[in-house]
């Protein structure tokens, strides 16, 4: 039992493997919080208010209950608690205030389901807590949802909200998670970036007042990612208390964290209020996207190795393949200049070298020579495909390798058939002038018309012809956000809705061609999140295919999401380098996830033709432990020059180690550990030949830096019999 309830103190005790989670019915009345992390004695442990002037309390309870100070599980706003809210509902009186009181609990297996958005699925293990509370003025009912994923010590939350009032309210603000920690000793990580430069590290103590990182683009975005993390002040890799919290959807959300007048902090997460409302008819009920928090304290690492585990097994669609296709994708080698027969030399140029597939970029369909032109007319392109997609498709296939696509369906450019039947099916404010981004604008995902439309064209395109694999990109956010589909007063649904109706394409597209696989794009890694990777294998990392940079990136990708997820190509756009050994480093780099390539592989010279064939064969050699093994960081690039780490398989009978230096410099001598080697066994590297102890390598196996620039070594330690 990972939920329990203890009836006397009216205690709520939730327990994952390595973690506990304690909340209280205060009064049979008040949902307090009392304690969230490692397993601990829990007797004795009781509701603390520590009281200050000012603070507002209830005549009936005293001093001793007062929102503004205590833990609670949920807030209210206009209730006597100053800090920041998670909910906020208009009702029929006028006013934004509530106050959500205990009135039952269910203990059940598995969990609910949330309709038309992803979330996270249950196993034999799942259990989950449902708190109904009320609030008698407003004439809402709320259940509070926890969640336990006991193996992966993760707990997610989710909120629903019933409109028994008997007239219209609005809801302004509904965060998924709410947390209160006694303390403010922390770090806090996030993930900034842009374009080109997706998930940087940043950690930051925290401070009095509130910070928070959101997206109001309509998509997670390159700018912020939706995962945050708290960290004890000294937390490493694989030492101290960190708390990682992070959220199930793909378009704007808000993580807000605040430390208060008593030194604690409350963290947020959720769809936030700037591009959310949600008019809620009597006898209507909405129910938030899933918030997820794990807690670990084993540092980073283990925060890091929970949510692997958890976004692996309850989140990830199954593998399509029997294993994952190495791709080369046309995109950095060719632009929009595509036809049958230059694809069909990519095709060949692919089997030759034993890629399993090609992917064939932007530019195949309408009228689409640029970026200015076609999307929204998604048939393929008569001039560049004479005997059609299915005829192409087959001759791909000849050569024995898979087939895939690149789709942008939420999109559409002024100058498409598409646009010019239908101009009103994009996302627009009544009376304003839409702006252009990458010379295109936002199909409007919430009008029914425009899902219709989409899905005839795609089966009409795709159907029949054999596809293995769709890129979807997304290549631009959200401006003038409103939908001419919606009426004034549920304006601000649009962007909600509109992630709506994505989600239901891709269901679509899951269901529809059910032997394909999805790669997830958003002009790189702009939508990566766990929304994406509940209907995506993969995901596009960042368009920044320069390996210096590329490091950064997937270092911090790998904090909150596993490596299976992360797509890595070795890209050589003009067949610049022409020099085995670079290749051999940007290889390396791209070893840290899913491999694929993005060159002009037909034109290369033999030399590097020969080492693309022996890449994807020692690939072979290690992609069970890339894909499936435990991810261990090292050396982290934001802390020096290199990015080191490993993967090892469960027994840790094998061991990937990867340094990679991302400059020259004058040499000095480091430590890599395997903590996990087996001390008492011998261990050969496959790449040297060399044998070493295990003590060795649990030790620390050394690496001499180096004045060359790049530089990157890897070793395979396999144990000996
Ligand atoms: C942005 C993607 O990130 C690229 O890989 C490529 O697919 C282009 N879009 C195509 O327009």
């Amino acid at each position: 039992m990972s939920v329990k309830y203890i009836e006397d103190e009216k205690k709520f005790i939730l327990e994952t493997e390595n973690s506990c989670y304690v909340m209280q019915i205060l009064y049979g009345r008040f949902p307090v919080h009392l304690y969230y992390g490692a397993k601990t004695d829990l007797s004795g442990m009781n509701y603390v208010n520590p009281y200050k002037s000012f603070s507002p309390y209830f005549e009936s309870y005293g001093t001793e209950y007062s929102p503004d100070v205590g833990m609670s599980e949920y807030s209210y706003f206009g209730c006597g608690d100053f800090r920041i809210t998670p909910l906020r509902i208009q009702n029929k009186n006028g006013d934004s205030v509530t106050h959500f009181t205990y009135r039952s609990h269910r203990i059940f297996d598995g969990r609910r389901e949330i309709d038309g958005l992803p979330f996270a699925s249950a196993d034999k293990s799942t259990q989950t807590l449902e708190l109904t509370l009320e609030d008698s003025v407003s004439g809402c009912e709320m259940q509070l949802y926890y969640t336990v994923f006991e193996k992966e010590n993760v707990i997610s939350r989710y909120v629903r909200i019933e409109n028994k009032s008997g007239s219209d309210v609005k809801i302004e603000k509904l965060m998924s998670l709410m947390l209160d920690l006694p303390s403010c000793e922390y770090d806090m990580i996030s993930l900034y970036g842009a374009h080109n430069a997706e998930r940087s590290f940043q950690r930051v103590p925290l401070f009095h007042g509130v910070q928070s990182v959101m997206s109001r683009r309509g998509a997670s975005s390159h700018q912020y990612n939706p995962f945050i993390a708290l960290c004890s002040k000294g937390a490493a890799e694989r030492s101290g208390d960190v708390y990682g919290f992070n959220f199930v959807y793909s378009g704007d959300f808000l993580d807000e964290v605040e430390v208060d007048q008593t030194c604690g902090t409350r963290v947020q997460i959720g769809l936030g209020s700037e591009n959310f409302t949600w008019l809620l008819e009597s006898g209507q009920s909405f129910i938030s996207p899933e918030a997820v928090m794990t807690y670990s304290s084993c540092g980073l690492g283990g925060m890091s190795s929970n949510f692997h585990r958890f976004v692996r097994k309850h989140i990830l669609p199954p593998e399509p393949f029997e294993r994952r296709p190495v791709v080369l994708n046309t995109w950095e080698a060719c632009y929009f200049n595509i036809d049958e027969k230059e694809m069909l030399r990519f095709a060949k140029s692919a089997a030759d070298a034993g890629i399993d597939m090609l992917v064939m970029d932007d530019g195949w369909f309408g009228a689409r020579n640029n970026d200015r032109a076609g999307l929204g007319d998604w048939y393929a392109n008569a001039e560049k495909f004479k005997n059609g997609l299915k005829s192409f498709a087959d001759n791909v296939k000849a050569y024995g390798i898979k087939f895939g696509i690149w789709i942008e369906p939420e999109m559409v450019n002024p100058d498409s058939d598409l646009y010019r039947a239908h101009p009103d099916w994009c996302i627009q404010c009544r009376g304003r002038e839409s702006m252009l981004s990458r010379n295109q604008l936002v199909l409007d995902m919430s009008n029914p018309k425009v899902l219709k439309y989409l899905k005839d064209s795609f089966a009409k395109a795709f159907d029949g012809v054999g596809i293995d694999y769709f890129k979807w990109d997304m290549n631009r956010h959200m401006s003038q956000v409103g939908s001419p589909a919606l009426a004034p007063e549920r304006q601000g649904e649009t962007s909600y809705r509109y992630m709506l109706g994505v989600y239901d394409l891709y269901r679509w597209f899951a269901e529809h061609f059910p032997d394909a696989m999805i790669e997830n794009c958003s002009g790189g890694g702009g939508r990566y999140d766990l929304g994406m990777m509940k209907y995506s294998t993969q995901i596009w990392t960042s368009d920044n295919t320069w390996p210096k940079k590329r490091m950064k990136i997937q270092y911090s990708s790998t904090l909150a999401y596993p490596t299976c997820v992360m797509s890595c190509h070795v890209s050589n756009p003009k067949n610049i380098c022409e020099n085995p050994d670079e290749l051999r480093y940007r290889w390396h780099v791209a070893l840290n996830g899913a491999l694929g390539y993005e060159m002009h592989l037909p034109n290369a010279s033999d030399a590097i033709k020969s080492t693309v064939k022996e890449q994807v064969e020692k690939y072979r050699e290690y992609e069970h432990l890339i894909l499936k093994g435990e991810f261990h960081r090292i050396l982290s690039p934001f802390d020096s020059n290199y990015y080191a780490y490993y993967f090892t398989d469960s027994d840790y009978a094998e061991f990937l180690l990867s340094f990679e230096q991302s400059y020259g410099e004058s040499p000095v001598r480091l430590a890599l550990a395997l903590p996990e080697a087996d001390i008492g066994a011998m261990y050969r590297d496959t790449v040297s030949g060399q044998v070493f102890e295990g003590s060795a390598l649990a030790k620390g196996i050394t690496v001499k830096t180096s004045e060359r620039d790049p530089y990157s070594v890897m070793w395979h330690f396999v144990k000996e019999k």
